[in-house]
């Protein structure tokens, strides 16, 4: 299998919006393009596409984690093509590199990652973490915000008995799940460009808090529904745009979960010469 048909496969692992995996990619020589499969889009909880460009950056920065592990130097188009919106990145693989440490472990971390609805143990995620996945996250053009002890209800009451069939990842019996940390990611903009950055600053965080052993569950109820949006916009003090909120911790439960299903990579990959 080719490097790029690899990382092609690793990016199936990347969390996505109710699992819908809404994204394909065309391998042609030493170029991969991911495309967005609008077909995939969830109009009900997703009218804009704004989850579905996030779980797409998510891909994304799974693809470039693996290149780069792997010791592969790459060049990344983020929408490359003006004319045609649903192709949201062309990846080059360029020569060899020499790969950081920090990069292996993330690559690991692909594996092992899971949203996990668990409720957390009582320790609570460290300051120090807080602060190195902040920095993670920046690194990637987006910004997190540590929910603050006292913006917590405001926070529960953005995510609390929303639409029906909507998954929502705080356990109900909040009282034994004292541990968990909130952060919102957040940036300036909505534009394609911002959420698709924004989903491998996702990426980026999930991996890194895995790697580094902390149990993670992307929420995005509070951003998919107009007040609570606007509810999220007020505790971020006028900061910018929220676009996923994740919520972190200790697994109380070492018991590894099972892996989500993923489709068909040959509903996903298509390989030209
Ligand atoms: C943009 C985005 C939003 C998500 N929102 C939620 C959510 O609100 N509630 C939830 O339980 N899981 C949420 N998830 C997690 C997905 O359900 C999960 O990634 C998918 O089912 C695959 O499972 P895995 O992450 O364990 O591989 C979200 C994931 C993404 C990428």
């Amino acid at each position: 299998m080719t490097p790029l048909e690899l990382a092609a496969r690793t990016a199936q692992r990347a969390p996505s919006i109710l699992n819908t995996q809404p994204w394909t990619w065309r391998i042609t020589g030493n170029v991969m393009e991911l495309s967005a499969d609008p077909d995939r889009r969830i109009g009900s909880i997703d009218p804009d596409g704004r989850l579905l460009l996030l779980s797409c950056g998510a891909a994304l920065h799974h693809a470039r984690i693996a290149l780069n592990s792997a010791g592969w130097a790459t060049t990344v188009d983020r929408l490359p093509d003006q004319e045609r919106p649903d192709l949201l990145a062309r990846i080059r693989l360029t020569g060899e590199t020499t790969p950081d440490p920090e990069d292996w472990r993330m690559a690991a971390a692909i594996r092992r990652r899971r949203t996990d609805r668990r409720a957390f143990a009582d320790e609570p995620v460290s300051d120090f973490e807080l602060t190195k996945l902040r920095r993670f996250v920046e690194s990637e053009g987006t910004y997190l915000h540590v929910v603050r002890p006292d913006q917590l209800p405001m926070l529960a009451a953005c995510v609390r008995d929303l639409a029906p069939g909507s998954q929502v990842a705080v356990p109900a019996d909040a009282a034994r799940d004292r541990g968990a940390a909130y952060v919102v990611l957040f940036g300036v903009d909505s534009q394609p460009l911002d959420l698709l950055r924004a989903g491998e600053a996702l990426s980026a965080l999930l991996l890194l808090a895995t790697a580094d052993g902390l149990a993670t569950a992307p929420l995005s109820d509070a951003v998919e529904i107009a007040w609570p949006h606007q509810l999220l916009r007020g505790l971020l003090a006028g900061l910018g745009e929220p676009y996923v909120a994740v919520r972190l911790g200790h697994a109380r439960n070492r018991e590894p979960l099972p892996p989500v299903p993923r489709r068909d990579p040959r509903d996903v990959i298509a390989i030209t010469d």
